[in-house]
């Protein structure tokens, strides 16, 4: 009998209104976006309904209560991260804003420079991949690329080998996207450590998935997206160490970033706001912010250990089911250190057609290449891949469904009418 350690997943479903409203949804497309639950949804409402106000600049009670829950949200992710204190959490709409605010933060502050290297992975999402390209482009900085195994994982070996002395950044992926796999941050944290470079994480995908402690990673940043952990759409942010976020420049310098700015001599002079309002330009997503503290609350609610021990039970399902599947073909069918997500190919189909067909029977999947070309590529994945991930509203019967609905896919064989692949 499939799987211990399971959530009481038909329990977290009640709270999720979208399975009311469509009954008969399988989602395994969470590691794109996660559906809400009512908590997240009522709070979005609440907040305009009752406290509506631009934040940190208004004096009026209203203002005032719209600046405290916006404050609270970053209290909130200070608390789910383990950060020291709430001014090291830097809100944002999502991750890819989080990595190119923290890329042209470390340009505009000089950290990246002519002849500085930057370390990335193969295995990199497109956000934390092409923002390093172009701050390094811009300073004259090199970008060097670190290799995956044939297996998918990341060659840590080849990784610690490109890092020297010239080396300004680190920027590596905590899971990735495609297949799951589970990267040693806290190693690589160290050893770039030893030749002084800020350590970068993405943790659009650990974050909402598993236990992150910013502090055990030993990292300098850790970025992530709110709408991938319960939290509305627009919401995201990065977590910087506090001394490092203190030296800082902000790399998208707007009002609400500075505390003064002089005419003097010629010349525009500015003293920057305190973290974390340097980093947070114009008027932010107050509303998404108080619906993510009640993301943050639902998980925490539940803990993340079990969250995670129930994805981890439904991938070891997810892999033995789907390996059952005649003409399936999963990326890997290894479970150890991996996240939720399978990523497969269907013998004699594209897959977008395997994804579009798997939509008409009710079961919402990714297909492409995920926003990691190169990681396909790589594993000679021409035409991409199939994704499915999990969430805590997930249960083995919509692995079921799936395996179900890929045999009758199958049964059916070529799809009449192959649509264009998602878009990179
Ligand atoms: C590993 C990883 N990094 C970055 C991103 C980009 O996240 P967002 O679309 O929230 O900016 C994603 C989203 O899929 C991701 O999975």
């Amino acid at each position: 009998m499939c799987c211990s350690g399971l959530l009481d997943y038909h329990a977290i479903r009640e709270d999720f209104p979208i399975f009311r409203e469509r009954p008969g949804l399988v989602y395994l497309d969470s590691a794109a976006t996660s559906q809400k639950p009512r908590q997240v949804i009522e709070a979005v409402e609440r907040f305009y309904r009752r406290s509506n106000a631009n934040v940190a600049r208004g004096l009026y009670d209203l203002a005032v209560e719209a600046t405290r829950i916006f404050e609270e949200a970053h209290e909130a992710l200070a608390r789910f991260l383990n950060a020291r204190s709430w001014t090291e959490i830097v809100l944002t709409m999502n991750t890819s804003m989080a990595v190119n605010a923290l890329a042209y933060s470390l340009l505009a502050s000089g950290l990246v420079r002519r002849g500085s290297r930057i370390v990335v992975t193969v295995m990199e999402h497109h956000s934390n991949l092409l923002p390093w390209r172009t701050v390094a482009r811009i300073a004259g900085a090199e970008l060097v690329v670190a290799p995956v195994r044939p297996n998918g994982r990341l060659d840590v070996d080849a990784l610690l080998g490109l890092i020297d002395e010239r080396t300004a950044v680190v920027a590596v992926t905590h899971a990735s996207n495609v297949l799951g796999f589970i990267n040693p941050v806290r190693r690589i944290a160290r050893e770039a450590h030893r030749y002084g470079a800020v350590v970068v994480v993405d943790g659009a995908q650990s974050v909402p998935h598993m236990r992150v402690n910013v502090r055990e990673l030993e990292a300098d940043a850790v970025v992530f997206s709110g709408h991938k952990m319960l939290g509305p759409s627009g919401t995201g942010g990065m977590w910087v160490r506090g001394d490092l976020l203190e030296q800082l420049e902000p790399g998208f310098p707007a009002g609400g970033t500075v505390s003064e700015v002089h005419y003097r001599g010629g010349a525009i002079e500015v003293s920057w706001a305190g973290p974390p309002w340097r980093f947070e330009p114009g008027t932010p997503h107050v509303a998404g912010a108080a619906g993510l503290i009640e993301a943050v609350r639902y998980l925490e609610r539940i803990g993340m250990d079990r969250v995670e021990a129930h994805e981890r039970a439904l991938l070891e399902y997810a892999v033995k089911r789907l390996s059952e599947v005649p003409g399936v073909r999963l990326v890997s069918a290894e479970t150890r250190d991996r996240l939720g997500i399978v990523a497969f190919t269907v013998e004699g189909l594209k897959p977008a057609a395997v994804a579009m067909a798997l939509g008409v029977r009710g079961v919402a999947v990714r297909a492409g290449y995920h926003c990691a070309q190169p990681l396909h590529e790589a594993l000679g994945l021409r035409d991409g891949t199939v994704r499915a991930s999990f969430y805590i509203y997930n249960g083995p019967e919509d692995i079921d469904k799936l395996a179900e609905a890929l045999e009758d896919v199958r049964r059916r064989g070529r799809s009449p009418a192959a649509p264009r692949a998602d878009p990179v």
